[in-house]
This record gives C-alpha cells, structure tokens and sequence, in this order.
C-alpha cells in the first residue's frame, strides 16, 4: 500500500482486482437464465444516464433521499456524534457526502472506489470545496472484505451507504456486505445507510419505466458498452427494455428481451436468442422498515434512527454495532 499526499488528498491504493467485462459477460450468457451484473452499467455514458434517471419525474429516490438528509441533518449530526471518521463505500462523485460535511464536521472522510482515477478526481475537487477537510482516498473494491487505511482509537468510525445501492445485492449478500461494514467500523461505529421502500407497484414500475425513455437507454448502454469494447455485434433495435416490480420476491428487475430469434457474435463467440428470451440485467429490491431493520441485525447492527420522507418513498437509517 502506498502513500502519497496530494492537496490536502492523501491516497492509498489497496489494488483492487478490476472486473473482466469479457469473462463475465461470457460466464453470463451461458447460464441457463442469462445475466448480466448491474455493475457493469456504469462506464462513462452509463454514469451519464444513471445521473440522467436520477433527474426524471418518475425516479424519485434521488430527490427524496436527498430531501431527507437536508430535512433531518441536525438529528443526523447527532447521531453520528462529533468528529467521526466518515467512510464512503463505493463513493463515486461524493456528491451526496456534501450535503453531510458541513453539519457533521468529521474527523476525516474517507472515500472508497475501485476506479483509481475517478476516486483522485473526486477527491481532488472535494479537496478543492473542503479546505479544512482531511480526505483519505482508498482504492478498494467495497464488496470484498475492506480495512481502514488509518487508525482510529479515539473516534467512532461511520460507515455512509446513501443511494439504495444495497438493493442491488441479493438479500443474502446484502447480509454479508453489511458484516463486512460492522467489520470496518467496529467497535463502536455506525451505519447511515439510504434505503428504497416497498410501495405501491404502479409508482415502483414508473420509476424504472420513465416515458422519456432513459431508464432504456441506460439499459441499452449495456449491449452498445459491449459492442464497442468487446467488438461484439448486438443491434439495440433487436431487444427491448422490460422493467417490472415482482411483488413476490420484493424488487424491481431490469431485463433487455430479445425482440426476434437472432444470432449475436461476441469476440469469435456466437450466442443465439429466441425471440422473448431475455438477459437478466438488474435486481433493485426494495424493503419495508422493518424487514431491512431485520436483516442488518442479522449482520450485528442495531437500529438508532430512522427518518423518511411525508410519502414513505425512501428511508435513511442509522445503526450501531449490536
Ligand atoms: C443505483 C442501484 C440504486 O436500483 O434504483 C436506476 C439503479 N437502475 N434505474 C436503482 C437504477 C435503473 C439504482 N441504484
């Protein structure tokens, strides 16, 4: 692990195994229900288009977490107590950590990512706006177990997970990311973890089918992501965007269906479709109060706080180590 002060940026590269978009598209499209992981959504346009989503009328989380967070930042500042470490999983832009920074006044902020450059330019413009804010830059991959790449005996370690990203891991892997959070924060840390909740479908089902089509296009930035870096050649016109809440298993799926029986190459590989087969690209599941209380107990938190908006939409909790 080096180190190497940059502004007031320190950074600390942990060299996380970057992911092999062409081992796991492969390995994706040769199980019996093909898929494809979320993850691989975000390349530059795909991360142009989630901000995109995040600014149509029907995606209504982004608005509503942040709404909350502004609504309740003293009760949050509280809870997280004075001068914490403040530690980002899979920090991104750090764009909703802002709207923290001023009330909370950590100690220090620690942004995680596992794209080294765009976790040092983020952290660099943060560094920029926060003068007075020590930022440590971790490149790290979030979803393996994480350490912390400075001591802190005498501050409570909070751990921030906003955006409802931990909808998109599988409730037992969900379990298992939020143990490795206790792991990191522990002995006496926090969680303040941003949460989508059930609700009725037809607000669900718009919110992933919006009528300016870019949830689609979001969804076909995958296959055209694919085409052009792994020369393959899917024509976008050929599949269609299909998202629905499936009530039974509690979330939303994303799909891209085939329109037509057709034959897709892949670097030398050849991948054929029925027409009405479909590539499984997203899960994004939703949780009452309640049952996400009961699951990050189950990872050895303890609920402290929760807050939601005047429509019950989105919830932002806080959690203890047990
Ligand atoms: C970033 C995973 C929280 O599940 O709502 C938005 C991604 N997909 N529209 C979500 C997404 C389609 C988003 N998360």
């Amino acid at each position: 692990m080096k180190q190497q002060p940059l502004n007031s940026v320190t950074f600390y590269d942990f060299h996380p195994v970057q992911a092999n978009l062409h081992d796991e598209v492969l390995r994706g499209l040769n199980q019996a229900i093909r898929g494809i992981p979320p993850k691989f959504f975000y390349d530059e346009r795909g991360s142009q288009l989630f901000d995109d989503i995040c600014n149509t009328p029907e995606y209504y989380p982004t608005r509503t977490e942040i709404g909350i967070l502004q609504h309740n930042i003293n009760a949050i500042s509280e809870c997280l107590g004075s001068e914490c470490l403040l530690v980002e999983p899979g920090s991104g832009s750090s764009e909703k950590v802002r709207l923290l920074l001023d009330d909370v006044k950590p100690q220090a902020y620690v942004p995680m990512d596992i794209s080294k450059e765009y976790l040092l330019a983020a952290a660099e413009q943060l560094a920029l706006e926060y003068p007075w804010l020590d930022i440590h830059a971790t490149c790290i991959d979030f979803t393996k177990a994480m350490t912390l790449p400075l001591a802190t005996d005498e501050h409570r370690t909070v751990a921030f997970f906003p955006g409802s990203s931990i909808g998109n891991f599988e409730p037992r892997d969900a379990i298992h990311f939020l143990k490795n959070i206790a792991n990191l924060v522990q002995p006496h840390g926090g969680l303040l973890i941003g949460v989508d909740l059930k609700k009725a479908p037809n607000i669900l089902n718009a919110a992933y089918n919006d009528t300016r089509g870019v949830t689609a296009e979001f969804n076909f930035n995958l296959l055209r992501r694919i085409n052009r870096e792994l020369h393959a050649d899917f024509d976008v016109n050929k599949f269609e965007h299909r998202a629905f809440y499936n009530e039974s298993d509690g979330r939303i799926e994303m799909h891209l269906v085939s329109t037509e029986n057709q034959e897709i190459n892949i670097n030398g590989d050849t991948f054929r479709f029925e027409a009405g087969e479909s590539i499984h690209t997203e899960n994004s599941y939703k949780y009452s109060v309640e049952e996400f209380k009961a699951l990050a107990n189950q990872a050895g938190f303890d609920l402290v706080n929760v807050w939601t908006d005047a429509d019950n939409l989105f919830s932002v909790h806080y959690y203890q180590i047990l």
